[in-house]
């Protein structure tokens, strides 16, 4: 395991701060910029999800056989509808939230750019659990 952090629920203080360690701990590690820049922006948006959304959560991050492995589980609403959540634009975030800049509906979108995999499984008024992978090998590993 490379690291595990505890989000809390609206802790906006903390807002990127797993995030920013992550991105520490792997560049500690050694591991390419750009591996390591594209862990770090999902990381963030799946930080942030959990702060905005959840009561609270966990990100863990492993390396794996493929890559560097991201598994963010929370406890909180849920996603009732996960293909329109995936969506650019589409966001239930309240005013508040827009007013401290985040909601744009680009979270999950940017997640899924910046990795070679990712999956959500979630269960409605119980949590999330979204797991993403950047793989390490170039050719397995592309921007998109
Ligand atoms: N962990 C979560 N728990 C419950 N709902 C979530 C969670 N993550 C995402 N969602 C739902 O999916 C929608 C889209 O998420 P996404 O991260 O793409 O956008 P956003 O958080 O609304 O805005 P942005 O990420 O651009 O600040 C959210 O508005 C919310 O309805
Ligand atoms: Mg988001």
């Amino acid at each position: 395991m490379i690291a595990e952090f505890q989000i809390q629920g609206q802790d906006f203080k903390k807002a990127g701060e797993a995030s920013f360690e992550i991105k520490n701990r792997l560049k500690r590690l050694g591991l390419p910029p750009v591996i390591i820049r594209r862990v770090a922006t999902a990381s963030y948006e799946a930080e942030l999800n959990v702060i905005v959304y959840a009561h609270k959560g966990t990100i863990r991050v492993d390396l794996g056989d493929q890559g560097v492995e991201v598994k963010v589980t929370d406890e909180g609403p849920g996603i009732p509808d996960i293909a329109m959540a995936m969506q650019e634009g589409y966001s239930t975030a309240p005013p508040y939230v827009k007013q401290l800049g985040y909601g744009s509906g680009m979270g999950l979108p940017n997640i899924k750019k910046n990795s070679d995999w990712m999956e959500i499984q979630s269960e409605v008024n119980r949590g999330t659990t979204l797991r993403f992978r950047v793989n390490l090998n170039e050719s397995q590993s592309r921007d998109r």
